[in-house]
Order: C-alpha cells, then sequence, then structure tokens
C-alpha cells in the first residue's frame, strides 16, 4: 500500500503544521543542515519509495537558500525513488522576472522552472503567480490557486459601504476585475510607471474614488513603495479611506516603516510567507 506523506521545508514550518494538522497527516522528519561553508544538506528521515510526497516550500526570503533547498530535498526524494512528488510552494520566487524587457537579461522564471522540473518534481502547487502565463513554463501538472476570493469573502462580511476596488497597475486589472464582480462594486485603475528594481510612480487615478473607501488588492508587497505610492496618490485624489490587500507579504527593507506611515487605514495578508516579528 503506498502512503501519503507531507514533507516540511525550511521556509515556513507554521503553514507546514497547519496542514499538517489540517489533513491529520504527520509531518515525515528530514535533516536539514548547513555544512559551515553554507552548502545545504537534507535527508528524508523516512522510507518513501513507491510513495506520493507533498513537499512544502514556500520561496520567500532568503529567497536563494529557500529555492536551493527545495532543489536538494526533490533530489533527495527522486533518489530515494518517491513515486510522485507534488511541491507546495505558496510563493513562487522570480515570478516577476518572466520576460525580457530589455536586451541582455534572463527569463529567470523559466530558468526556475527548468530547476524544478529537471530537479524531479511531477507537480507544482502555487497561490497567485504574478502572471498566469508562467504556467506555461512548465511541462508538468501546475495547479495556481488564487488568493482574491478570501479577501472578498472577509471584505463581503464586514459589509462596508461606498467601496470600490483600485488595481495598483494594469497587470492586477484581472484579479481586481474579478474581485470587484465577486462584491459587486466599481473598478479603478492606477497608471503606474516602473522606473527601476524595486521602484515605481503613481501617474493618475482611472476612475471616481471621491469619498470612497477604496481597496487596493496586489499579489505582492516587497518594499511597499507600490502600494504607499497608491494610498498616498488615492488620498489626494479625495478617498476617504484605504485598505490594502496582498497575498505575498515580503516585506523587504524598510517596507513596514513605510506602510506604517502611510495612509493606509488596515492590511489583510495572507500567510503564503512566515510574518516575522518585525513583521506583526
Ligand atoms: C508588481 O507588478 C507587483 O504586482 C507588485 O505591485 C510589486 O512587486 C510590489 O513591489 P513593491 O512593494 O516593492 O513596490
Amino acid at each position: 500500500m503506498s502512503k501519503t506523506h507531507l514533507i516540511s521545508g525550511s521556509s515556513h514550518p507554521d503553514l507546514a503544521n497547519k496542514i499538517s494538522s489540517n489533513l491529520g497527516i504527520p509531518l515525515t522528519p528530514t535533516q536539514i543542515e548547513k555544512f559551515s561553508d553554507g552548502e545545504t544538506y537534507v535527508r528524508i528521515k523516512e522510507k518513501v519509495r513507491g510513495d506520493d510526497v507533498f513537499l512544502i516550500q514556500t520561496l520567500g526570503n532568503p529567497v536563494n537558500e529557500n529555492l536551493m533547498e527545495l532543489l536538494v530535498t526533490i533530489d533527495a526524494l527522486k533518489r530515494a525513488s518517491a513515486r510522485r512528488i507534488n511541491i507546495i510552494c505558496p510563493y513562487l520566487a522570480y515570478s516577476r522576472q518572466d520576460r525580457k524587457v530589455i536586451s541582455r537579461e534572463p527569463v529567470t522564471a523559466k530558468l526556475v522552472a527548468n530547476l524544478i522540473s529537471k530537479a524531479g518534481a511531477d507537480r507544482v502547487v502555487t497561490v497567485d503567480l504574478h502572471s498566469d502565463q508562467i504556467q506555461g513554463f512548465y511541462d508538468i501538472p501546475f495547479d495556481h490557486f488564487v488568493g482574491y476570493p478570501q479577501f472578498a469573502n472577509y471584505l463581503k462580511d464586514e459589509d462596508y459601504e461606498d467601496m470600490v476596488i483600485a488595481a495598483p497597475d494594469t497587470g492586477a486589472m484581472k484579479r481586481c476585475r474579478k474581485m470587484a464582480g465577486l462584491l459587486l462594486v466599481p473598478l479603478v485603475v492606477l497608471d503606474k510607471r516602473r522606473v527601476g528594481h524595486n521602484q515605481s510612480e503613481v501617474v493618475r487615478v482611472i476612475g471616481d474614488v471621491e469619498n470612497k473607501l477604496v481597496v487596493i488588492v496586489d499579489d505582492i508587497i516587497d518594499t511597499g513603495g507600490t502600494i504607499t505610492n497608491a494610498a498616498k496618490v488615492l488620498k489626494q485624489a479625495g478617498a476617504k479611506d484605504i485598505i490594502i490587500c496582498a497575498t505575498h507579504a515580503l516585506l523587504s527593507g524598510s517596507a513596514v516603516g513605510r506602510l506604517e506611515i502611510s495612509p493606509i487605514s488596515k492590511i489583510l495578508l495572507l500567510d503564503t510567507v512566515p510574518l516575522s516579528e518585525k513583521k506583526n
């Protein structure tokens, strides 16, 4: 009889424990260590031969360490003859590097897809990819879950009045339109320009936000620049209140401080990456 194993990488043990207790499947023990020069070592401490394995490893900070550990663990599982290796990767990093914008750039989202597939993964499960087409970089089954219905349910329960959904850029429009449709409220769009890596500016607001509760829905908060710039511009355009819904709370650098001094009244986040004490 084949068995189902749930294995946690070291990137998000809280999430792995929650999944384990919800499913009533204990986590299969592993040994995850570092050599003194920084190399990653992973050993699966139980037999997995002929079994289905679900490996939970998200790719938040430190991204490259977590990615390498993911690849090493897949290799350990493959060499231990696991039947199917399913990767549960709620935040799939490098998905913002999904195309060449200027010459001599890499397409790192595709490189990551190659690495994960080549290492031996049989399936990838993720949440709110930065762009849907990344699924096409994988030639293995790929399950893409979306976070916006969770936010929509929360906002419905709160029964807010005069609400509009704001897409922080044109890339976010599809997700935001669906969310606005679920809540039966209007959609507005911000015209955002990228001026460098992790730097952006909002040029104008397309739509009416005067005296409205504006809910900005984004996939990622990294430096917080996009969201706080958007909030400032929306306030200037007459928004009454601003709520943020974001799936991946990377909150790098001075993001928390930036959010604290912004005109944002509430931030709703999913737990696709761990929230450190600093972030709480
Ligand atoms: C960009 O297109 C993404 O959807 C996010 O808006 C962006 O990655 C957020 O990054 P930051 O918080 O650094 O502005």
